[in-house]
């Protein structure tokens, strides 16, 4: 029997919880606003801007899909989404390039594959002119009812600027509906919430929770083990729900290495050992995690943070042998850039479930 629970990019319906925010941001989209849906990385974007891509696909509406963590340069993102556009619109490669990009036909080739281009431009200008004619040529396919997402949208910044200046350009005079999924919240920030950005103000910004709602996530993985002929007790699905904060991620992992573990019935001790077990397995990668911020105080400040002593007062930096305010700022800020740690109000926690376990072991 297969496991029901699954973890990866590529989306499964039977494996998805649906999330409170749908109505709201199906909503937004509809009204045209273009969306920027934020989350530390593993929340759920990418597969909540699939299951909102679906949604909307039900309703005529047609949507591009665009990742930009496979898209390394301008020139691929060219070619990224003219494939993207040709297959979204059902259309023929000939008749779109006749009738959008005639003057550049020369510079594309056709691989391999379902719609595969290779785009080969003469020189630097021709990739930003074949942008905007690809932008373009979005709304004239869809009489405006389209929607295109650009998954990663934080990597943008590894473009060149014209980029930025182009793609506002097209959208802003243009009736189709963008919606950017990024993580990364400093550099969201920047690129749509800074006047000196030419995003700025581009895009309505929804924050998504970085927990799944309880009761469909704990009915879901009690009908997922029904399904496959197993059984869990409500103190186990209690557990799994304590222990994964209702992270989407762990909700998946820890569910997944209990039905693993579980020939009939899971109990309580039945995910205890499953996330004993997990944290093992990831106690490199936590390390890594840790040593990834890079500052001096970073093992203080994660343990003033858990023994709920993160103030700048000076008795307290003292106790803790903190140089300066400036000091505890500045691990605070890279703690929250590598989102080991979110804000939620004016106080923070620890994002993810498994390595605050871990960090209360290392602090014991
Ligand atoms: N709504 C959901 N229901 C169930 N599992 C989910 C849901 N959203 C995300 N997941 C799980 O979390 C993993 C990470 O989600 P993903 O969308 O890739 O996060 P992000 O794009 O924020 O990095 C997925 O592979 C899946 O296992
Ligand atoms: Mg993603």
């Amino acid at each position: 029997m297969r496991n029901p629970f699954y973890i990866g990019k590529k989306f499964s319906e039977e494996a998805y919880v649906e999330r409170e925010e749908t109505p709201r941001v199906l909503e937004l989209i509809r009204s045209g606003a273009n969306v920027v849906l934020y989350a530390p990385r593993r929340c759920g974007k990418t597969w909540f801007g699939i299951a909102l891509k679906e949604e909307l696909g039900k309703t005529g509406v047609t949507c591009i899909w665009l990742d930009l963590f496979s898209i390394a340069t301008v020139r691929e993102f060219v070619e990224s989404l003219n494939e993207e556009i040709i297959k979204s619109f059902k259309l023929g490669i000939k008749g779109y390039f006749t009738r959008f990009l005639d003057k550049y036909v020369g510079s594309f080739s056709v691989g391999v594959g379902s719609v595969s281009l290779n785009f080969s431009p003469r020189n630097e200008d021709e990739i930003y002119q074949v942008l905007k004619k690809s932008l373009e040529s979005i709304e004239e396919l869809s009489e405006g009812n389209a929607v295109v997402f650009i998954d990663e949208i934080q990597e943008v910044v590894r473009f060149d600027d014209r980029f930025l200046n182009v793609f506002r350009s097209v959208i802003q005079a243009q009736n189709v509906t963008y919606v950017f999924l990024g993580s990364r919240r400093s550099v969201i920030s920047r690129l749509f919430f800074e006047t000196q950005n030419p995003m700025f103000k581009m895009a309505r910004k929804f924050e998504l929770s970085t927990a799944l709602p309880a009761r469909q996530t704990r009915e879901f993985i009690k009908e997922k083990f029904m399904e496959t002929g197993k059984k869990i007790t409500d103190e186990g699905l209690s557990e799994i729900l304590k222990r994964s904060a209702l992270h989407p991620y762990y909700v998946q992992l820890i569910s997944s290495e209990v039905w693993l573990r579980t020939k009939k019935i899971a109990d309580i001790s039945a995910v205890e050992e499953a996330v004993e077990s997990l944290k093992q397995e990831n106690s490199f990668l936590f390390q890594s995690m840790i040593e990834n911020v890079r500052s001096k105080y970073t093992l203080t400040v994660l343990r003033m943070l858990m023994s709920d002593e993160l103030s700048y007062n000076a008795k307290n930096l003292a106790k803790w042998e903190i140089k300066s305010p400036a000091s505890l700022a500045k691990t605070l800020k890279k703690l929250e850039e590598e989102e080991i740690i979110v804000r939620s109000g004016k106080s923070y926690r620890i994002l993810d479930p498994l390595f605050e376990e871990y960090l209360m072991r290392l602090f014991r």
